[in-house]
């Protein structure tokens, strides 16, 4: 099990674009549907089948942490399986165009694998661990489970490394700077149901263009819609931006 840092190495450099040239694109579950992933409260998506409470709360850790592995265990067998699909690697394309940095409130590495350069991710990553006395003793575990007994090298409890409802966003201060900075910020497969997450999209205020690509978009004011999936949504996207 290797430690890592517990914020991306690109955080120390941050990157420098061309003036008009920063594409900031927010992404939520809708953005790995098309890989096989489910969302969260789409008809047949994941809090119809679980309980947030049960399963995603520092309350439910502390009351039944078995079940709560069981369910992370379950996600990160499944993403293992799963590959990013042509919308993922449309935004890695992107870059020879923009600078894209892509906010994600996804657990899943699809971005990753896709490719991309400048990642965040806001409610943490499935493929990490972390201790439960010292939140920065951070481990890389891939797809394996986490069990009751593994531990940090402080000898406590591993936990996943993900944000939990109820729990603090840290790296939202660090996005919010960069959707200031957006010369144009895309909404990708999100509800945007959840804060502080959703409410990024008010710190746009630079931004010369706000689009939302959501085939059921929930906010259709000060943003243009492009009403599809996906991969279809980010092609057309990147026919709009190079046009
Ligand atoms: N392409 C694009 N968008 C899609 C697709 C698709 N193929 N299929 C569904 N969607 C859209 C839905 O229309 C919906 O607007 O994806 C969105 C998914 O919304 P949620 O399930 O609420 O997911 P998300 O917004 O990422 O949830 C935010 O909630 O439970 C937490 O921590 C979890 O990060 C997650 C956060």
């Amino acid at each position: 099990m290797r430690r890592v840092p517990p914020w991306p190495a690109w955080f120390e450099h941050p990157p420098q674009a061309e003036p008009g040239r920063v594409l900031v694109v927010l992404t939520g579950a809708g953005i790995s549907a098309e890989s096989g992933l489910s969302t969260f409260r789409d008809k047949g998506g994941l809090w119809e089948k679980y309980s947030i409470y049960e399963v995603a709360t520092p309350e439910a850790w502390i009351k039944n942490p078995q079940l709560v592995l069981d369910f992370y265990n379950e996600r990160r067998a499944q993403l293992a399986e799963v590959q990013p699909n042509p919308a993922h690697h449309l935004l890695r394309e992107l870059e020879k165009h923009f600078l894209v940095i892509i906010l994600t409130q996804n657990v899943d590495d699809l971005h990753e694998r896709a490719g991309s350069t400048y990642i965040l991710h806001l409610h943490g990553e499935l493929t990490k661990a972390r201790s439960t006395v010292d939140e920065n003793l951070i481990y890389e575990i891939g797809y394996a489970p986490i069990r009751l007994g593994d531990t940090c090298e402080r000898g406590s409890q591993l936990r996943p490394h993900v944000v939990w409802f109820g729990e603090e966003v840290p790296a939202y201060t660090f996005a919010a700077k960069w959707v200031m900075q957006a010369d144009i910020l895309v909404v990708i497969g999100s509800s945007l149901q959840v804060y502080p997450a959703a409410g990024l999209l008010d710190e746009a205020q630079r931004a010369r263009r706000k689009i939302l690509i959501d085939p059921k978009p929930t906010l259709t004011q000060g943003v243009e819609v492009i009403a599809a999936p996906a991969s279809e949504g980010v092609h057309r996207l990147t026919e709009i931006l190079l046009s």
